[in-house]
Protein backbone atom coordinates (compact mmCIF):
# COMPACT_ATOMS: atom_id res chain seq x y z
CA UNK A 1 0.00 0.00 0.00
CA UNK A 2 1.35 3.81 -0.58
CA UNK A 3 2.17 5.66 2.19
CA UNK A 4 -0.89 7.95 1.48
CA UNK A 5 -3.75 5.56 0.78
CA UNK A 6 -4.15 4.98 4.93
CA UNK A 7 -3.80 8.75 5.32
CA UNK A 8 -6.80 11.38 5.34
CA UNK A 9 -5.45 13.78 3.01
CA UNK A 10 -7.42 16.54 1.53
CA UNK A 11 -5.85 16.84 -2.24
CA UNK A 12 -9.23 18.21 -3.92
CA UNK A 13 -13.19 19.04 -3.62
CA UNK A 14 -13.79 15.59 -5.92
CA UNK A 15 -12.72 13.52 -3.58
CA UNK A 16 -16.03 14.17 -0.58
CA UNK A 17 -19.56 12.11 -1.21
CA UNK A 18 -22.83 13.78 0.18
CA UNK A 19 -22.72 11.60 3.14
CA UNK A 20 -19.08 12.77 3.89
CA UNK A 21 -20.04 16.18 3.60
CA UNK A 22 -23.18 16.08 6.00
CA UNK A 23 -20.50 14.45 8.47
CA UNK A 24 -18.27 17.26 8.15
CA UNK A 25 -21.02 19.60 8.81
CA UNK A 26 -21.65 18.17 11.60
CA UNK A 27 -18.78 17.94 13.10
CA UNK A 28 -18.25 21.82 12.13
CA UNK A 29 -21.29 22.41 14.21
CA UNK A 30 -19.70 20.77 17.44
CA UNK A 31 -16.85 22.33 16.74
CA UNK A 32 -18.78 25.83 17.28
CA UNK A 33 -19.32 24.77 20.45
CA UNK A 34 -16.29 23.63 21.35
CA UNK A 35 -15.06 27.10 20.25
CA UNK A 36 -17.55 28.67 22.33
CA UNK A 37 -16.47 26.29 25.31
CA UNK A 38 -13.07 27.49 25.22
CA UNK A 39 -11.23 25.60 23.57
CA UNK A 40 -10.58 21.83 24.54
CA UNK A 41 -7.22 19.87 24.74
CA UNK A 42 -8.13 16.50 22.44
CA UNK A 43 -4.74 17.08 20.21
CA UNK A 44 -2.18 18.31 23.23
CA UNK A 45 1.00 17.34 21.98
CA UNK A 46 0.24 17.16 18.23
CA UNK A 47 2.05 19.21 15.89
CA UNK A 48 0.66 21.09 12.57
CA UNK A 49 2.89 22.81 9.79
CA UNK A 50 1.49 25.01 8.06
CA UNK A 51 3.99 25.59 4.72
CA UNK A 52 2.68 28.18 2.78
CA UNK A 53 3.87 29.03 -0.65
CA UNK A 54 2.01 32.30 -1.26
CA UNK A 55 -0.03 35.17 0.60
CA UNK A 56 -2.79 34.68 2.75
CA UNK A 57 -4.45 36.37 5.90
CA UNK A 58 -7.70 33.50 6.12
CA UNK A 59 -6.58 30.16 5.48
CA UNK A 60 -3.45 29.78 7.26
CA UNK A 61 -4.25 31.86 10.26
CA UNK A 62 -7.92 29.97 10.73
CA UNK A 63 -6.17 26.57 10.42
CA UNK A 64 -3.56 27.29 12.98
CA UNK A 65 -6.17 29.08 15.10
CA UNK A 66 -8.32 25.54 14.93
CA UNK A 67 -5.00 23.54 15.57
CA UNK A 68 -4.56 26.13 19.09
CA UNK A 69 -8.30 25.83 19.60
CA UNK A 70 -7.67 21.37 19.79
CA UNK A 71 -4.78 21.89 22.37
CA UNK A 72 -1.98 21.10 19.75
CA UNK A 73 1.06 23.44 18.41
CA UNK A 74 1.63 24.73 15.00
CA UNK A 75 5.08 25.35 13.32
CA UNK A 76 5.14 26.53 9.89
CA UNK A 77 6.57 29.74 7.40
CA UNK A 78 4.22 32.35 6.00
CA UNK A 79 6.77 32.93 3.11
CA UNK A 80 8.15 29.35 2.20
CA UNK A 81 9.30 30.37 -1.54
CA UNK A 82 11.81 32.92 0.66
CA UNK A 83 12.40 31.38 3.98
CA UNK A 84 12.41 27.82 3.36
CA UNK A 85 15.45 25.57 2.06
CA UNK A 86 13.22 25.76 -1.75
CA UNK A 87 15.02 28.88 -2.30
CA UNK A 88 18.13 27.19 -1.96
CA UNK A 89 16.89 24.53 -4.61
CA UNK A 90 15.15 21.96 -2.33
CA UNK A 91 12.51 19.68 -4.07
CA UNK A 92 8.83 20.05 -2.92
CA UNK A 93 9.06 16.63 -2.73
CA UNK A 94 12.19 16.51 -0.20
CA UNK A 95 10.85 19.63 2.13
CA UNK A 96 7.74 17.27 2.50
CA UNK A 97 9.93 14.23 3.57
CA UNK A 98 11.74 16.45 6.19
CA UNK A 99 8.04 17.84 7.41
CA UNK A 100 6.68 14.33 7.94
CA UNK A 101 8.90 13.75 10.43
CA UNK A 102 8.73 17.09 12.34
CA UNK A 103 5.03 17.18 12.71
CA UNK A 104 1.77 15.21 12.45
CA UNK A 105 0.22 16.78 9.68
CA UNK A 106 0.76 19.47 6.83
CA UNK A 107 -1.72 22.26 5.64
CA UNK A 108 0.23 23.70 2.69
CA UNK A 109 -0.17 26.37 -0.09
CA UNK A 110 1.73 26.14 -3.47
CA UNK A 111 1.46 28.19 -6.69
CA UNK A 112 1.36 24.96 -8.93
CA UNK A 113 -1.73 23.48 -9.67
CA UNK A 114 -1.29 19.13 -8.59
CA UNK A 115 1.36 20.39 -5.64
CA UNK A 116 -0.51 19.10 -2.99
CA UNK A 117 -0.81 15.83 -4.64
CA UNK A 118 2.66 15.53 -5.50
CA UNK A 119 3.36 16.55 -1.40
CA UNK A 120 0.97 13.74 -0.26
CA UNK A 121 2.46 11.28 -2.55
CA UNK A 122 5.42 11.48 -0.39
CA UNK A 123 4.82 12.39 2.67
CA UNK A 124 4.11 10.09 5.86
CA UNK A 125 1.37 12.83 7.92
CA UNK A 126 -1.88 13.90 5.98
CA UNK A 127 -1.77 16.61 3.76
CA UNK A 128 -4.51 19.13 3.75
CA UNK A 129 -4.40 21.19 0.19
CA UNK A 130 -4.78 25.53 1.35
CA UNK A 131 -5.06 25.91 -2.35
CA UNK A 132 -2.46 25.01 -5.49
CA UNK A 133 -2.16 27.94 -7.69
CA UNK A 134 -5.11 28.22 -10.20
CA UNK A 135 -6.43 24.37 -9.51
CA UNK A 136 -8.51 24.01 -6.36
CA UNK A 137 -9.12 25.40 -3.19
CA UNK A 138 -11.03 22.07 -1.28
CA UNK A 139 -11.37 23.48 2.35
CA UNK A 140 -12.91 26.97 1.14
CA UNK A 141 -15.09 25.01 -0.43
CA UNK A 142 -16.14 23.13 2.17
CA UNK A 143 -16.68 26.16 4.14
CA UNK A 144 -18.49 27.76 1.18
CA UNK A 145 -20.88 25.02 1.16
CA UNK A 146 -21.11 24.73 5.00
CA UNK A 147 -22.21 28.45 5.04
CA UNK A 148 -24.88 27.98 2.42
CA UNK A 149 -26.01 25.17 4.44
CA UNK A 150 -26.50 27.28 7.49
CA UNK A 151 -27.67 30.63 5.41
CA UNK A 152 -29.87 28.83 3.43
CA UNK A 153 -31.22 25.79 5.29
CA UNK A 154 -29.60 23.52 2.76
CA UNK A 155 -28.27 22.90 -0.50
CA UNK A 156 -30.78 20.85 -2.47
CA UNK A 157 -32.61 23.00 -5.50
CA UNK A 158 -30.77 25.98 -5.06
CA UNK A 159 -29.65 28.73 -7.56
CA UNK A 160 -25.93 29.97 -7.94
CA UNK A 161 -24.37 32.49 -9.51
CA UNK A 162 -20.30 32.44 -9.30
CA UNK A 163 -19.56 35.93 -10.64
CA UNK A 164 -15.51 37.22 -11.85
CA UNK A 165 -12.66 35.71 -12.18
CA UNK A 166 -13.60 31.64 -12.74
CA UNK A 167 -10.41 30.57 -15.06
CA UNK A 168 -8.36 31.54 -12.28
CA UNK A 169 -9.95 31.92 -9.20
CA UNK A 170 -9.89 28.01 -7.63
CA UNK A 171 -12.25 28.26 -5.29
CA UNK A 172 -15.18 28.36 -8.04
CA UNK A 173 -13.76 25.20 -9.29
CA UNK A 174 -13.84 23.34 -5.87
CA UNK A 175 -17.21 24.61 -5.32
CA UNK A 176 -18.49 23.65 -8.36
CA UNK A 177 -17.51 20.50 -7.45
CA UNK A 178 -18.74 20.17 -4.19
CA UNK A 179 -22.21 21.41 -5.21
CA UNK A 180 -22.84 18.68 -7.59
CA UNK A 181 -23.24 16.30 -4.79
CA UNK A 182 -26.74 17.92 -4.23
CA UNK A 183 -29.90 17.80 -6.09
CA UNK A 184 -31.26 20.11 -8.15
CA UNK A 185 -28.33 22.59 -8.04
CA UNK A 186 -28.48 25.46 -10.79
CA UNK A 187 -25.37 27.50 -11.59
CA UNK A 188 -25.17 30.76 -13.29
CA UNK A 189 -21.22 31.19 -14.15
CA UNK A 190 -21.11 34.77 -15.02
CA UNK A 191 -17.83 36.25 -16.25
CA UNK A 192 -15.69 38.29 -18.83
CA UNK A 193 -15.06 36.25 -21.62
CA UNK A 194 -11.15 36.35 -21.02
CA UNK A 195 -11.45 34.38 -17.92
CA UNK A 196 -14.51 31.73 -18.51
CA UNK A 197 -15.00 28.71 -16.30
CA UNK A 198 -12.82 26.00 -17.31
CA UNK A 199 -13.73 22.83 -19.49
CA UNK A 200 -12.53 20.34 -17.11
CA UNK A 201 -15.08 22.21 -14.68
CA UNK A 202 -17.78 22.01 -17.02
CA UNK A 203 -17.09 18.03 -18.13
CA UNK A 204 -17.36 17.59 -14.50
CA UNK A 205 -20.67 19.19 -14.26
CA UNK A 206 -21.73 17.32 -17.38
CA UNK A 207 -20.90 14.13 -16.12
CA UNK A 208 -22.64 14.40 -12.94
CA UNK A 209 -25.92 16.24 -14.74
CA UNK A 210 -25.57 19.51 -13.08
CA UNK A 211 -27.48 22.17 -14.69
CA UNK A 212 -25.38 25.47 -15.47
CA UNK A 213 -25.37 28.16 -18.08
CA UNK A 214 -22.52 30.66 -18.56
CA UNK A 215 -23.02 34.71 -19.40
CA UNK A 216 -21.47 37.78 -18.93
CA UNK A 217 -24.73 39.06 -18.10
CA UNK A 218 -25.06 39.60 -13.88
CA UNK A 219 -28.19 42.17 -14.07
CA UNK A 220 -29.88 39.45 -15.54
CA UNK A 221 -29.50 37.01 -13.27
CA UNK A 222 -28.91 38.89 -10.02
CA UNK A 223 -32.56 39.05 -8.83
CA UNK A 224 -33.42 35.54 -9.24
CA UNK A 225 -30.27 33.26 -7.58
CA UNK A 226 -30.46 31.95 -3.66
CA UNK A 227 -26.47 32.74 -3.84
CA UNK A 228 -24.75 35.36 -5.07
CA UNK A 229 -20.68 34.10 -5.10
CA UNK A 230 -17.89 36.76 -6.05
CA UNK A 231 -14.79 36.51 -6.23
CA UNK A 232 -11.49 38.72 -6.97
CA UNK A 233 -10.14 39.14 -10.52
CA UNK A 234 -6.61 37.23 -9.98
CA UNK A 235 -4.33 39.73 -10.50
CA UNK A 236 -1.23 37.68 -9.82
CA UNK A 237 -2.38 35.44 -12.27
CA UNK A 238 -2.89 36.72 -15.50
CA UNK A 239 -0.39 36.69 -18.33
CA UNK A 240 -0.35 40.42 -19.29
CA UNK A 241 -1.55 43.73 -17.49
CA UNK A 242 -3.64 43.75 -20.88
CA UNK A 243 -5.50 40.52 -19.93
CA UNK A 244 -5.92 41.89 -16.47
CA UNK A 245 -7.34 44.63 -17.82
CA UNK A 246 -9.82 43.59 -20.34
CA UNK A 247 -11.23 41.52 -17.21
CA UNK A 248 -11.62 43.69 -14.14
CA UNK A 249 -14.03 46.40 -12.77
CA UNK A 250 -17.16 44.53 -14.83
CA UNK A 251 -18.95 43.04 -11.73
CA UNK A 252 -19.56 45.38 -9.04
CA UNK A 253 -21.88 44.65 -6.09
CA UNK A 254 -22.81 47.39 -4.48
CA UNK A 255 -26.19 48.60 -3.41
CA UNK A 256 -28.11 49.26 -6.68
CA UNK A 257 -27.28 45.70 -7.71
CA UNK A 258 -28.32 44.03 -3.98
CA UNK A 259 -31.73 46.18 -4.58
CA UNK A 260 -32.61 43.68 -7.18
CA UNK A 261 -32.06 40.82 -5.16
CA UNK A 262 -34.32 38.59 -3.21
CA UNK A 263 -34.82 39.57 0.06
CA UNK A 264 -33.91 36.15 1.19
CA UNK A 265 -30.29 35.82 -1.05
CA UNK A 266 -27.17 35.79 0.54
CA UNK A 267 -23.87 37.05 -1.08
CA UNK A 268 -20.70 35.28 -0.43
CA UNK A 269 -17.32 36.22 -1.12
CA UNK A 270 -13.79 33.92 -0.02
CA UNK A 271 -11.96 37.07 0.13
CA UNK A 272 -10.13 38.71 0.23
CA UNK A 273 -11.88 41.30 -2.05
CA UNK A 274 -10.15 44.43 -4.38
CA UNK A 275 -13.73 46.24 -4.87
CA UNK A 276 -15.98 43.92 -6.12
CA UNK A 277 -17.99 44.10 -3.04
CA UNK A 278 -18.39 47.80 -1.97
CA UNK A 279 -18.25 48.30 1.55
CA UNK A 280 -21.81 49.60 1.59
CA UNK A 281 -23.23 46.59 0.79
CA UNK A 282 -21.44 45.40 4.33
CA UNK A 283 -24.44 46.55 6.52
CA UNK A 284 -26.94 44.52 4.34
CA UNK A 285 -27.97 41.79 6.18
CA UNK A 286 -27.48 39.52 3.16
CA UNK A 287 -23.87 40.30 3.73
CA UNK A 288 -22.86 37.00 5.07
CA UNK A 289 -18.77 36.98 3.75
CA UNK A 290 -17.85 37.57 7.37
CA UNK A 291 -20.31 34.76 8.33
CA UNK A 292 -18.31 32.63 5.86
CA UNK A 293 -14.74 33.24 6.67
CA UNK A 294 -15.19 32.72 10.64
CA UNK A 295 -16.98 29.49 9.41
CA UNK A 296 -13.66 28.52 8.53
CA UNK A 297 -12.64 27.81 11.83
CA UNK A 298 -15.33 25.30 12.34
CA UNK A 299 -14.50 23.74 9.42
CA UNK A 300 -10.83 23.46 9.82
CA UNK A 301 -10.97 22.21 13.10
CA UNK A 302 -13.12 19.63 11.70
CA UNK A 303 -10.69 18.51 9.08
CA UNK A 304 -8.06 18.74 11.96
CA UNK A 305 -9.57 16.44 14.24
CA UNK A 306 -10.61 14.01 11.30
CA UNK A 307 -6.75 13.87 9.94
CA UNK A 308 -5.46 13.27 13.02
CA UNK A 309 -7.95 10.69 14.08
CA UNK A 310 -7.56 8.77 10.90
CA UNK A 311 -3.57 8.74 11.29
N1 LIG B 1 -10.13 32.81 0.98
C1 LIG B 1 -8.80 32.70 1.14
O1 LIG B 1 -8.19 31.71 0.75
O2 LIG B 1 -8.21 33.75 1.77
P1 LIG B 1 -6.66 33.88 2.07
O3 LIG B 1 -5.94 33.98 0.74
O4 LIG B 1 -6.52 35.11 2.92
O5 LIG B 1 -6.22 32.62 2.79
Amino acid sequence: MAVQDKLYHVLGAKQFSRSELEELFAASRAMEDVVRAGGDRRHAGRIMTTLFFEASTRTRLSFESAMNRLGGSVIGTENAAQFSSAIKGETLEDTIRIITGYSDLIVMRHTEIGAAKRAAAVSGVPVLNAGDGAGEHPTQALLDAYTIQKECGGLDGLSIAMVGDLAYGRTVHSLSYILANFKDVKIYYISPENVPIPPSVKHYMDDKGVRYEETTDLNAVAGSVDVLYQTRIQKERFPSPEEYDKAAGQYIVDAELMSRMRRDAIVLHPLPRAGEIAEEVDADPRAAYFRQAQNGLYIRMALIDRALQAE
